[in-house]
């Protein structure tokens, strides 16, 4: 069974709702899949995350990139860093934020990059974007995200009411997509 940690940064819960709803996809993909907040990260959680076969990054897109909170956990990953602790493992990152762009791609490029510097296997959305005249806004990935996931929540919306439902089944596709990519990774090493 292979074994997933989401390891996000949530300011207000919306980014949260979204990692809660990763983790069901994993889950219901067969995944021993868990949620971490970087805010809670012990040396326990350290020792997860270097043993984990696959790590989602999520944070919400601030000032055009990750959270500060987020960017203090990647800094303080230089420790597995240094011993290459995560090289080989599968990577995946989402971000949410409260305009429909919002600069939210800088912050899926800063994943990528933290995970290359890691040696890890970056594996994006994997789904087609709703883009045609009939989409609506709750279609699966109407944010059209690729590289990884894209949600959006309103500035005024609370996590009760954002990100909306079509955001969450793309966020549940995704995390199904993370465990399935993740497991055939594992089986064929
Ligand atoms: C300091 C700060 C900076 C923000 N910068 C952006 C931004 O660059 N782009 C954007 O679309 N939304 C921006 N927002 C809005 C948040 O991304 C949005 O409220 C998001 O839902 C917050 O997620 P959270 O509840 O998980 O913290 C910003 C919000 C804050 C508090």
């Amino acid at each position: 069974m292979s074994k997933i940690v989401i390891v996000y940064h949530s300011g207000y819960g919306h980014t949260k709702k979204a990692a809660e709803a990763v983790l069901g996809g994993a889950l219901g993909a067969g995944a021993d899949a868990k949620l971490i907040a970087v805010g809670e990260l012990d040396d326990a959680g350290w020792a997860e995350l270097d043993a984990a076969d696959a790590i989602i990054f999520g944070a919400p897109t601030y000032m055009g990139g990750p959270s500060a909170d987020f960017k203090k956990f990647a800094d303080a990953s230089s420790k597995s860093w240094f011993g290459q602790k995560w090289k080989d493992k599968i990577a995946a990152g989402f971000t949410n934020s409260a305009t429909m762009n919002g600069d939210k791609f800088s912050t899926i490029q800063y994943f990528v990059t933290l995970a290359m510097q890691h040696s890890m296997i970056w594996v994006g959305l994997g789904m087609m974007p709703a883009n045609t005249k009939a989409a609506t806004r709750n279609d699966p990935n109407y944010v059209g995200g690729f590289t990884g996931l894209l949600t959006q929540s309103p500035a005024d919306a609370s996590p009760e009411e954002a990100p909306p439902p079509g955001d969450l089944e793309t966020a549940k596709q995704f995390g199904a997509r993370v465990a399935a990519v993740t497991a055939r990774w594992i089986a064929g090493h």
